[in-house]
C-alpha cells in the first residue's frame, strides 16, 4: 500500500483507534472487538465500529443481531455507531478496493473527531484495507488461540523448545504498519497479544504456546495480555448480539449469571486495564461533569476509572 493512503487519512488527533488483527482465522478478533466496544460503551465512552471484513462481515452481522434482540425484547441496551464495507459486485478488484478505500476514509472522517473510540475488525486475511486499518491502529489487539498453529502466525516456532525462529508474514506486516505510520505522524502502534479460548486444563501444549508468545512478544516490541478462557457463554451471545456485560441471564442456571459468564466479564476487565487506553481531556471533562451529575442524583458510580493505569 502507498504511503499516501494512510496520510489521506492518519492525522486526526480525535479518536483513539483500536484494531483487531490477526491472519488467523477464527481467533476471536470479531467476539472481542464486539465486546470491547460495548464495554466502553457501558463505561460511558462515544464508540463508533467500522467492519472491514467485507466477505464475511461478522461483526456487522453481530450488530444486526443485536439490534433485532433489543427490538423484539424491548431492552435498553448501547449500540455503537456502525459502518461496514459494501460487498464487492464489480468484477474488477481495482474498482472493489477503490470502492472499499473511499467507504472507509469516509467512515473515519465522520467519526474522528466525534466519538472517543473507534473499534476497528479486520479479516483473517491480507488486504490493502486490512494494511490500511493496522498504520491507522493506536492499539492493536491480536487475539492467539492456545494451539502453535496461531503462534506461527506470528513467528515459525520450535516445536520442541517453543523458540520462535524467522517471522511470519503477519508479524512483518505489522512491523512495517508501525514503520509507517512513525513516518507519516511519530506515532506508534500498542501491539496486544491476547491469549483467547484458553483452557481450563494446563497441558504441555499450552506451555509451549506461552513460552513462546513470551519469547516472541519482546522482538516484535509487543506486550502480552492473559486474556479470556474458553467458555461456552460465547456461543450462545452471537445469535442474540449480546456480550457479557449485557443484562443477560442464563436461562439454564435459573435466571442468575452463570460462573462461566461471570469470568468472562472479570476477564474483559483485566484484559481493558492492560490495555492502558488513554481517557482524553475531552472525555473526563465529559465524565466529571455526569460525575458530579450521578453525585446529586443519587446515581451509579461511573464506571470508567477502573480503566486508568494503577499508577495514576
Ligand atoms: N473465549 C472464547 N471462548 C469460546 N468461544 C469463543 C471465544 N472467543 C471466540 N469464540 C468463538 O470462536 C469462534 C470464532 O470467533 P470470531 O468469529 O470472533 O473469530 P475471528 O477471528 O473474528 O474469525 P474470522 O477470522 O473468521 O473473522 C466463534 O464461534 C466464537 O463464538
Ligand atoms: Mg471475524
Amino acid at each position: 500500500m502507498r504511503t499516501g493512503q494512510v496520510e489521506n487519512v492518519v492525522g486526526f488527533d480525535g479518536a483513539h483507534v483500536i484494531v483487531l488483527g490477526n491472519e488467523k482465522g477464527g481467533s476471536g478478533k470479531t467476539t472481542t472487538c464486539f465486546h470491547l466496544a460495548i464495554f466502553l460503551l457501558y463505561s460511558g465512552f462515544r464508540v463508533a465500529t467500522i467492519d472491514v471484513d467485507s466477505r464475511q462481515q461478522t461483526l456487522t452481522q453481530y450488530i444486526r443481531n443485536r439490534r433485532d434482540w433489543v427490538n423484539s425484547h424491548n431492552l435498553s441496551v448501547p449500540q455503537s455507531t456502525h459502518y461496514h464495507l459494501p460487498l464487492s459486485k464489480s468484477d474488477s478488484v481495482s474498482n472493489n478496493h477503490r470502492l472499499e478505500f473511499e467507504v472507509f476514509s469516509h467512515a473515519i472522517a465522520e467519526v474522528e473527531s466525534d466519538f472517543d473510540f473507534i473499534l476497528i475488525d479486520t479479516p483473517g486475511f491480507d488486504t490493502n484495507l486490512t494494511r490500511l486499518a493496522h498504520s491507522l491502529a493506536d492499539t492493536l489487539i491480536t487475539p492467539l488461540n492456545d494451539s502453535l498453529i496461531d503462534l506461527d502466525v506470528l513467528a515459525h516456532i520450535d516445536p520442541q523448545t517453543g523458540a520462535p525462529r524467522e517471522l511470519s508474514h503477519y508479524a512483518r506486516l505489522v512491523l512495517r504498519a508501525r514503520k509507517e505510520r512513525l513516518a507519516v505522524d511519530g506515532q506508534t502502534i500498542d501491539w496486544i497479544l491476547a491469549r483467547n479460548r484458553i483452557s481450563m486444563l494446563s497441558s504441555r501444549n499450552m506451555r509451549l504456546v506461552q513460552t513462546g508468545i513470551n519469547q516472541i512478544a519482546p522482538r516484535l516490541g509487543a506486550r502480552v495480555a492473559e486474556g479470556i478462557g474458553e467458555r461456552v457463554i460465547f456461543r450462545s451471545l452471537f445469535p442474540i448480539g449480546m456480550t457479557v456485560f449485557d443484562p443477560i441471564e442464563d436461562p439454564g442456571k435459573g435466571g442468575t449469571l452463570s460462573l462461566s459468564h461471570k469470568s468472562a466479564h472479570q476477564e474483559y476487565r483485566s484484559l481493558v486495564s492492560v490495555l492502558n487506553l488513554p481517557i482524553s481531556n475531552r472525555a473526563k471533562t465529559r465524565f466529571s461533569a455526569r460525575e458530579k451529575w450521578a453525585e446529586s442524583n443519587n446515581g451509579d458510580p461511573l464506571q470508567f476509572e477502573h480503566m486508568l493505569p494503577k499508577t495514576q
